[in-house]
């Protein structure tokens, strides 16, 4: 080999070694790139100047000088690959490997919505479908049908929000017992949640707006045996199998007789305290037999069918039962609260 051939093949032995270095150390893309134009740049390029002479050589000198630059332009053009899908692949270089992950959002399913479904599911197997009604109701729905009178308390501007003459927010959801009755004939045994208003205050124990479940069952031969049965049976499910329940006399206008139930307080059971204001009972519903007048506001023959029904507010169900204090937590957004019933699901 002539020595000019010698020179070559040690220069391109040279190039090789300090550009495997130079790419090791490269610190990003763009100075990968910077390397490959210096190394195999196809105009100025160090390996290949060195290929584009190979013309001007002696044919032996030609043969050794090409073996080693290809061998050189071969294994740069690796050592070049492969740091470039090195640093494709990681992290843009201002991360900040120490600060914590973000997390994920978990949804989690209201308190009240958990005791909603598990009191309609009770109801279930009982043979009760589940319905709905509009919050927006007419006057005629949520009194009159209902049997109030004209100059009922209720009906005040004071209690009820209304919307215009004739139409208010529902107070309760028992005027969706007068659709669920126009809409199909017995045997008809529902649950209706939902939201109701009222003009109250909005502290630690009253809302304006406040969730009730309806229930009613129409039928031919039904008695007040059924509504205790079927209540018993529900406070039993829901409370305790060994739960005490009374049923007080008490005035509905759209049930006659009517009742309230009390189920010995789950806190105390029975002995008193504060949450049962010492008496041992936590009156949980109003309930009753319908009342006839009701009947035929709807057009139920009341010769024929007779019916009970019952409405239950939900939000002081599931305050006692997840230990909630303030009633207006169920309507904050505060995701410290909500986080706490992730898995309700
Ligand atoms: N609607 C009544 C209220 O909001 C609750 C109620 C009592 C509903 C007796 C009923 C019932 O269906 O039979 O105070």
């Amino acid at each position: 080999m002539s020595d000019q051939a010698a020179d070559l093949v040690a220069e391109l032995e040279h190039l090789r070694a300090d550009a495997e270095q130079r790419i090791r150390a490269a610190a990003d893309g763009d100075a990968l790139q910077r390397l490959r134009t210096e190394y195999l740049g196809r105009k100025a390029g160090r390996v290949t100047g060195i290929l584009k002479s190979l013309p001007t050589l002696e044919p032996e000198a030609r043969r050794a000088v090409g073996q080693a630059a290809n061998g050189a332009k071969g294994a740069i053009e690796q050592l070049l690959a492969e740091a470039e899908a090195l640093v494709a692949g990681a992290p843009a270089p201002a991360a900040d490997l120490t600060m914590p992950s973000r997390q994920a959002w978990r949804g989690a399913i209201h308190p009240v919505r958990v005791v909603v479904d598990e009191i309609c599911g009770i109801f279930r197997e009982l043979g009760f479908t589940r319905a709905v009604g509009p919050e927006a109701e007419t006057e005629r729905n949520n009194f009159t049908a209902l049997n109030f009178p004209p100059e009922h308390p209720a009906l005040d501007q004071h209690d009820t929000f209304y919307l215009g003459p004739g139409t208010l927010l529902r107070t309760h959801t028992s005027p969706v017992q007068i659709r669920t009755m126009e809409a199909y004939r017995p045997p008809i045994r529902v649950t209706i949640p939902g939201l109701c208003y009222r003009r109250d205050p909005f502290d630690a124990s009253h809302a304006p707006v406040f969730t009730q479940i309806e229930g009613l069952a129409v039928d031919e031969g039904i008695t007040f045996v059924d509504l205790k049965a079927a209540i018993t049976f529900f406070t039993r499910r829901f409370f305790d199998p060994r739960v005490k329940v009374r049923f007080r006399p008490s005035f509905f206008p759209f049930t006659e007789p009517s009742a309230e139930v009390d189920v010995e307080c789950q806190i105390c059971h029975g002995s008193g305290c504060p949450v049962c204001k010492g008496s041992g009972w936590v009156e949980i519903m109003g309930a009753g037999m319908v009342d006839p007048a009701v009947f035929e506001a709807v057009g139920v023959d009341s010769e024929r069918y007779t019916g009970w029904a019952f409405g239950m507010g939900i939000e002081r169900t599931a305050m006692s039962r997840y230990g909630i204090n303030d009633i207006r937590m169920l309507f904050d957004a505060d995701m410290r609260f909500h986080a706490q019933f992730v898995g309700n699901a």
